[in-house]
């Protein structure tokens, strides 16, 4: 069980301020690393630090707009001076919009989900892969995908989009950095409850679909704690560019 411990590891995760974000970041605090709370909204990033030191780990905010490249440059220097690196990537950040057709996904709504979802994964894992191969150090980036990489769903073409982006690129990323000693893989949840979605899953139909899963329920955030665990360690050490689906069996079923 050591394989899953993080002692001694320096650990950047993106979306901290809220849900899933605020959830890994304190999961991993307890493995023993040192955890970088990404976001933009300073107060709650904020917040997440001083319930994760109050508890006994090391913790520290970063400011990053993942949609800026100055941003995440920025953010970047300062993980080098102020933090000497980090280890392991959690690329969390995400948004989604409301349910809408193909038809009536306009610019914005498909730029605000590209944007955030697929670029700002990307501009994140190119930053930590460039500190890593300037300094000769192993990475270790898990992006977090979706199911809707993986399989369709209704009414969110952008965001399916987004997250099949995000599955390719970490697949391409994990061939090409293998050989510079990073292990790339994407970690893909089903439903979990989570500002993203709660207006949606307050609704009748929310509700009716929530029963549609497979196993009946959404899941519970400490119910990633293991997938994450295996991705962000070393107990995934042969593995890369793999898709690691925690979804209740939703993937698999037929709409
Ligand atoms: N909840 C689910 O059922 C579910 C299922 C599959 C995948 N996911 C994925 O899990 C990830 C986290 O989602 P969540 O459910 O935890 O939603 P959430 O509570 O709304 O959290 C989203 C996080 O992303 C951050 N974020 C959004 N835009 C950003 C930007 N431009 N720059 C930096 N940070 C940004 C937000 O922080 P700030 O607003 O403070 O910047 C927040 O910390 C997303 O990638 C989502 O697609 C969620």
């Amino acid at each position: 069980m050591n394989a899953f411990r993080l002692d001694n590891k320096t650990v950047l995760v993106t979306g901290a301020s809220s849900g899933l974000g605020a959830h890994i970041a304190k999961v991993l605090a307890r493995q023993g690393a040192k955890v970088l709370l990404a976001a933009r909204r300073g107060p709650q990033l904020a917040e997440q630090v001083d319930a994760i030191r109050k508890a006994g780990g090391d913790a520290a905010a970063l400011s990053m707009d993942v949609t800026k490249p100055d941003s995440v440059e920025q953010a970047f220097a300062e993980i080098e001076t102020e933090h000497g690196g980090i280890d392991v990537l959690i690329s969390n950040a995400g948004v989604a919009t409301e349910p809408r057709k193909f038809i009536d996904t306009d610019e914005d709504a498909w730029q605000f989900q590209l944007q955030t979802n697929l670029s700002g994964a990307w501009r994140v894992a190119r930053a930590a892969t460039q500190q890593w191969i300037a300094s000769s150090r192993p990475g270790v980036v898990v992006n977090v995908g979706s199911i809707y990489g993986l399989r369709t769903g209704v009414l969110k073409v952008a965001y399916n989009v987004s997250k099949a982006g995000v599955v390719q690129l970490t697949r391409s990323m994990a061939m090409e950095l293998v050989r510079h000693n990073i292990r790339v893989n994407c970690l893909c949840p089903g439903w979990f409850l989570t500002a993203i979605n709660a207006d949606y899953f307050a609704t009748e139909s929310g509700a009716r679909y929530e029963k549609s899963i497979p196993m009946g329920r959404l899941g519970r955030l400490e119910e990633l704690d293991g997938p994450l665990l295996l991705l962000a360690s070393d107990a995934s050490s042969y593995m890369t560019g793999a898709e690691l689906v925690v979804d209740g069996g939703m993937v698999h079923k037929a709409i």
